[in-house]
């Protein structure tokens, strides 16, 4: 794994590598999330307590991650379309290679967009068979104030994840608690009409 830079997290195992992505590339993995995007729409998920999430969500991938009335899950077909996701935009399998180093590529893309308002509660990653590969984390457009904390509760931090920053749950943080409290409007000017997007390359099965 690329060694990250420099952040004190006080939190063993997460991995945060700001700027990761210059100007170019987000440029080109935006260009590649609409073309994505285009074959498989954003779509507003319900929790399984039925309150619509404030996130839009679509993926990329084998396998998407869903929400609905009847849980969580990964399935192979976007809910509304009945059609398989899109393959993973190139970049973004190049980019698992060079910072994770792992043979095995990433067979699901979660792509969730915020605009607005839109946050996401405390949560952790463990829909995926293996816990013990890592789930990477890539960010465009306005800043996120993005909220972690140890897989066993008790202190959590906010780190702000601007546009092109990517960090990593690996190892003990693989199951850390973490959400976006919210974004910061106009800190960005990649995306047009503003918000933010989160790629989140996981192994699902
Ligand atoms: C997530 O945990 O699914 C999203 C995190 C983020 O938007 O940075
Ligand atoms: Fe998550």
């Amino acid at each position: 794994m690329e060694t990250p830079g420099q952040l004190e997290t006080g939190l063993e195992g997460f991995r945060f590598w700001p700027g990761a992505l210059g100007p170019l590339d987000q440029t080109c993995l935006l260009a590649q999330v609409r073309a994505a995007v285009a074959q498989a729409p954003f779509y507003r998920p319900e929790t399984p307590g039925g309150r619509p999430f404030s996130v839009l969500m679509t993926n990329c991938g084998p396998l998407g991650w869903v929400s609905d009335r009847t849980g969580y899950r990964y399935q192979p077909l976007h809910p509304l379309t009945g059609r398989p996701w899109p393959p993973i935009p190139p970049l973004l399998l190049a980019l698992w290679d060079r910072l994770t180093g792992l043979e095995s590529p990433p067979d699901a893309c979660l792509v969730n967009l915020y605009r607005g308002p839109a946050r996401m509660g405390l949560h952790q990653d463990r829909d995926e068979a293996d816990l013990t590969a890592p789930v990477l984390s890539v960010s465009l457009g306005d800043t996120a104030m993005f909220r972690i904390g140890p897989a066993a509760g008790g202190a959590t931090r906010v780190v702000r994840l601007a546009s092109g920053d990517v960090c990593a749950l690996t190892g003990p943080a693989r199951l850390a608690r973490h959400g976006i409290d919210r974004t910061l409007p106009a800190t960005s000017r990649l995306l047009t009409g503003g918000g933010r997007l989160n790629l989140t390359l996981r192994r699902a099965r």
